[in-house]
């Protein structure tokens, strides 16, 4: 895993009464790590936790600042609120390069549905988008009250649909995606029940042509938990995973160390190989077809007694069959994404 980068914070700037802006720069006032739109970083915040932040500006192959907007949440795990209290401008922050789990592909048309804090990767890709110009870009941005969104100004000036339910009630997204499209991609990204609305209401177009982005994150230890054997395929070494535990800490006790960030299955940095056994998808990052042969070890778990996985850029290495539905020796892994 790469190393962090050590970031001055060169301003914060309230963007409404929760959401603070934070821009982040070299200390040595060199070009940072290029991304592309919809990508974040991970923060170790002062109070130590590890939190994963979009990039809220367009995409760029050399950037002299990353920016990124926390909305700070009381009733979260801790780390936006260790941002809002704990962090000045001045002060220095590990930040992971950015990593992209949220990418924007080729269309001819774009619908953006943003939730609340969901505008952040919305915010880069629109942008990207509008310089570039070409495609129809439509973005609803929905939010409680005008006084809760940020960057009001600047969506109700271009043409977005802004959206208060404190004022309007619940906007009707059924006009907007009544009638499925080819040549266009739904982005959605926001708190569950609205990814969890935009999946269900689109459940007739490509799955392809739908990508979601839920910052809510999962509980990794939620939910019924079962033991299991999680085997590395590249040494054969067998890892019990206890029900207190998530599979992603069991490998690093056992010295497997493998790349993380969100530690919730939302950011994709986790990402390993499923050689064998039947897993219990939990993450919000793999499409249907990637979990025939992928799994995201921080909140999956596993249906079957045991699991065979290795890095995703390890060469495919033959297994025995494990456990009910294991694969056949040397039988084919399934391939990757297929968002296209
Ligand atoms: S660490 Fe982010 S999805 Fe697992």
């Amino acid at each position: 895993m790469p190393e962090d980068l050590r970031l001055r914070v060169a301003e914060t700037e309230d963007l409404t009464p929760s959401v603070r802006r934070f821009v982040l720069v070299d200390p040595a006032g060199g070009s940072l790590p290029g991304y592309r739109s919809g990508a974040h970083v991970s923060v170790t915040t002062p109070a130590g936790h590890r939190r994963s932040y979009s990039l809220v500006e367009p995409g760029s192959r050399a950037p002299r600042r990353y920016v990124l907007c926390v909305r700070r949440d009381t009733g979260g795990r801790g780390g936006s609120v260790s941002m809002h209290d704990d962090v000045a401008a001045g002060d220095e922050l590990a930040v992971s390069e950015p990593a992209n789990a949220f990418p924007l592909r080729r269309a001819r048309r774009y619908l953006f549905v943003a939730g609340g804090i969901g505008i952040t990767p919305v915010r880069s890709m629109v942008g990207e988008l509008r310089e570039r110009g070409g495609a129809a870009v439509t973005v609803l941005y929905l939010t409680r009250s005008p006084e809760e969104t940020a960057f009001l100004d600047e969506f109700s000036a271009d043409g977005s649909v802004v959206h208060h339910s404190a004022l309007h009630g619940r906007l009707d997204l059924w006009p907007h995606l009544a009638e499925p499209d080819d040549d266009a991609r739904v982005y959605c990204c926001g708190p569950t029940e609205l990814v969890e609305e935009v999946l269900a209401l689109t459940v007739h177009w490509r799955p392809s042509r739908v990508h979601v982005e839920d910052f809510a994150g999962v509980d990794p230890l939620g939910g019924r938990r079962l033991p299991f054997t999680a085997v590395w395929a590249p040494t054969g070494a067998r890892v019990e995973v206890g029900e207190d535990t998530t599979l992603l800490a069991a490998l690093g006790r056992a010295g497997i160390a493998v790349d993380a960030s969100c530690a919730s299955g939302t950011c994709g940095t986790c990402r390993l190989r499923l050689l064998g056994g039947e897993a219990e998808h939990r993450d919000l990052v793999l499409t249907g077809e990637e979990r025939g042969g992928f799994v995201m070890p921080c909140v999956s778990r596993a249906r079957s007694r045991e699991l065979v996985v290795a890095p995703v850029d390890d060469p495919v290495t033959p297994v025995d069959p494990v456990g009910p539905g294991g694969p056949a020796p040397g039988a084919p892994v399934p391939g990757a994404s297929t968002r296209i």
